[in-house]
């Protein structure tokens, strides 16, 4: 008899099925029945890169010079270039070599360093609701993922303390993420002072991911933990272009920071890839080398849309939080129809309002109760998806109909 080949992957098996499968195959139905879905379930950036980069990625790309293997830290222009920019930025001074290294986007920054700095058996503390890498960047690794509650309601700290406290073993490292996703919260420099001074005596590493540094919209810009004194003694840093330049498809991140862990990320990385493309690291570095104004054009561009969008849930009668960052809104879900749950929720507002939102429990057990709107159409599309809301929930006290809509998107979605 023949040998039974292994049908089960032990990293595979750690990877649950997409939770937001269900959603995207309604809207993938709807809109082949002709329905215009306006989609706001994913956090893909819309607008276009400025042409200045990519003017100089055409250049750079003529050049054959740069058409072999990279480097796979990144050119060395690229990491001063990051340097500056945390200089004049949060007044962090790094060093290049050692504290600064260029990522394949954060999000394989991220995972990549998971696999450098984890055993089996390794508790690492994440909050949730989270961006899916946080935690199954660390389960895929083989870490235990202990959840640290993070919302509106919930006090952070207090719950991390107490997380560290029954943790055993003891957490080898925790994970932030201010301005948020997907719950939009922010948090300031006393914040991160507290993280780190409980971190440092605990002896546990911190990984602070700062996508949305740019992406603010009222008061102060989002600080980064670096500026605390001290803190490079325990944390990195996971920045990114894609949100800040409009640069998602060009796979350009940094992580910066604890040389401890920046070595380690290195050091797994020189055995997976050369590097981005040089060209790409060659736009890289005019877009932050070059004119900065059209970071605020970018920024300016997502509050105008959450201005619309928001004033047009409130009108609706919904009431969501004002996010000061990130390009989400994180909404609770209307009191009729807490009990459905996020995914039903998220499919009824597909369904009967034509508008695709990502179902907060997809994001973790405390997601739930919520669903995530993106602000990735133009305004004209947000208003009227917020006209849609409008008319969907001024007919809610029909709730045999509703019931009876549930059932059936529950029903499309199981076919
Ligand atoms: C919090 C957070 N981190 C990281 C990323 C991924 O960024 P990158 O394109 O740099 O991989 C995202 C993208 O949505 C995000 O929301």
């Amino acid at each position: 008899m023949k040998p039974r080949m292994p049908e089960e992957f032990y990293r595979i098996k750690r990877l649950p099925p997409y939770v937001f499968a269900e959603v995207n195959a309604l809207k993938a139905q709807a809109r082949g029945e002709g329905r215009d879905v306006i989609d706001l379930g994913m956090g893909n950036p819309d607008g276009p890169t400025p042409p200045h980069i990519v003017a100089k990625l055409i250049e750079a790309v003529q050049n054959p010079k740069t058409h072999g293997y990279s480097s796979s830290r990144g050119i060395p222009g690229l990491r001063r270039a990051y340097a500056a920019y945390y200089a004049r930025r949060f007044n962090v001074e790094l060093d290049p070599e050692r504290e600064i290294i260029v990522t394949l986007g954060s999000k394989e920054g991220f995972a990549n360093l998971a696999q450098a700095i984890t055993a089996p058996g390794d508790t690492i503390l994440v909050p949730n609701p989270c961006y899916p890498i946080h935690s199954f960047g660390f389960i895929m690794a083989g870490a235990s993922v202990r959840h640290v509650p993070v919302g509106p309601d919930v006090d952070f700290l207090a719950e991390l303390k107490k997380a560290v406290q029954h943790s055993i073993p003891a957490p080898l490292a925790v994970v932030l993420n201010f301005p948020a996703n997907p719950t939009a919260q922010s948090v300031d420099l006393d914040f991160y002072g507290e993280v780190v001074d409980f971190c440092r005596h605990q002896g546990i590493y911190v990984l602070s991911d700062l996508a949305y540094a740019e992406i603010y919209f009222d008061g102060k810009p989002p600080p980064s933990i670096l500026e605390v004194p001290g803190a490079r003694d325990i944390a990195v840093e996971f920045t990114s272009l894609s949100k800040t330049y409009s640069m998602a498809g060009w796979r350009i991140g940094f992580a910066v920071g604890n040389a401890r862990l920046i070595g380690a990320l290195g050091r797994v990385k020189s055995y997976l890839d050369y590097g981005a493309f040089t060209p790409i690291q060659v736009a890289a570095t005019a877009a932050l080398n070059g004119p900065q104004d059209c970071i605020t054009e970018i920024r300016e561009r997502y509050k105008a849309r959450r201005d619309v969008l928001l004033d047009g849930l409130h009108q609706a009668g919904w009431d969501v939080p004002v996010p000061a960052g990130t390009m989400f809104a994180w909404a609770p879900i209307p009191e009729e129809f807490r009990g459905l749950g996020s995914l039903a929720f998220s499919k009824l507002l597909l369904e009967r309002a034509n508008v695709a939102v990502a179902p907060g429990g997809g994001f973790g057990e405390y997601g739930e109760g919520f669903v995530r709107i993106a602000l990735v159409e133009n305004r004209q599309r947000l208003r009227q998806a917020s006209r849609n809301i409008k008319a969907f929930l001024s007919g809610r006290n029909d709730t045999a109909e509703l019931r009876r809509a549930a059932a059936r998107t529950a029903a499309a979605a199981a076919n």
